[in-house]
């Protein structure tokens, strides 16, 4: 069998503020303890990247982006590239996150695009995707997702490592979530999607579930087949939550 450590990411979003370098302090704390069993990383705003990237150096908590710009530099104002996020010392870029495909209008051609940059700064791109409520409610979220997988994703090279993040839309900070079977059936398919298009690697690539993950519901979500870590938005911008979930992720 093929072992995935898990990855236990938090999404800031458009939260904190330089104060917030105390609530990292307490996380690399808790995170050292973790550290063999456990992958964590936190994706503060794009602002707050120096500082964290400071604070994180050499800490059992990694650093990632919220998003990209698929071209190197240049005139694109107020973008950032992968390159940029991998100069202050990122390992992970999110890319598709629902926010961004509907605020942003991003397409799965665009994601594909920003996670080949991700590929090439040698940092992991984490590709989002999922379904919405009335895709769900009409029979269409296996449909959606697999779409989704096969044009956001691109192929990478042997030693590249790329993360998916299955984030049903109507899960995302509403407190809802899916069944445990509704969970195990749509990482099946991205599972089976990933091996389609991949082979034999298609089995290392990490799996990531989001939307909703808090610390009372983190241990059942982690051990349903093919969920190798979460990807969480709220739970994440407080320590004592964020390691409550990396500790249940992994059974402890
Ligand atoms: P949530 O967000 O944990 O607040 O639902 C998850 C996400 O958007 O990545």
């Amino acid at each position: 069998m093929t072992e995935r450590k898990k990855l236990v990411a938090g999404n800031w979003k458009m939260n904190g503020s330089r104060a917030s370098a105390n609530e990292i302090r307490a996380m690399i704390e808790g995170a050292e303890a973790l550290r063999d069993r456990v992958e964590m990383a936190i994706c503060p705003p794009a602002v707050l990247a120096g500082l964290a990237g400071e604070l994180l150096s050499g800490a059992a908590l990694g650093l990632g982006g919220q998003d990209c710009h698929a071209e190197r530099a240049g005139a694109f104002t107020g973008d950032i590239s992968a390159e940029m996020w991998a100069d202050v010392g990122a390992r992970y870029v999110l890319v598709g996150h629902s926010e961004r495909r509907t605020a942003h209008g991003e397409t799965s051609d665009m994601v594909n695009a920003k996670a080949s940059a991700v590929l090439r700064a040698g940092l992991q791109p984490v590709i989002c995707l999922g379904e919405s409520l009335s895709e769900r409610k009409a029979g269409a979220t296996l449909s959606v997702i697999s779409d989704q997988l096969e044009r956001s994703t691109p192929i990478p090279d042997e030693t590249a490592g790329i993360v998916i993040a299955y984030e049903p839309v109507w899960a995302i900070g509403t407190g809802l979530t899916p069944t445990l079977d509704q969970v195990a059936e749509a990482h099946g398919r991205l599972r089976e999607a990933l091996c389609d298009r991949l082979g034999d690697r298609g089995r290392g690539v990490r799996i990531l579930y989001g939307g909703s993950v808090k610390p009372d519901n983190a241990a059942v979500l982690m051990s349903t087949p093919n969920v190798d870590g979460a990807l969480v938005g709220g739970a994440s911008l407080k320590a004592a939550d964020f390691l409550a979930i990396a500790r249940a992720s992994v059974g402890l």
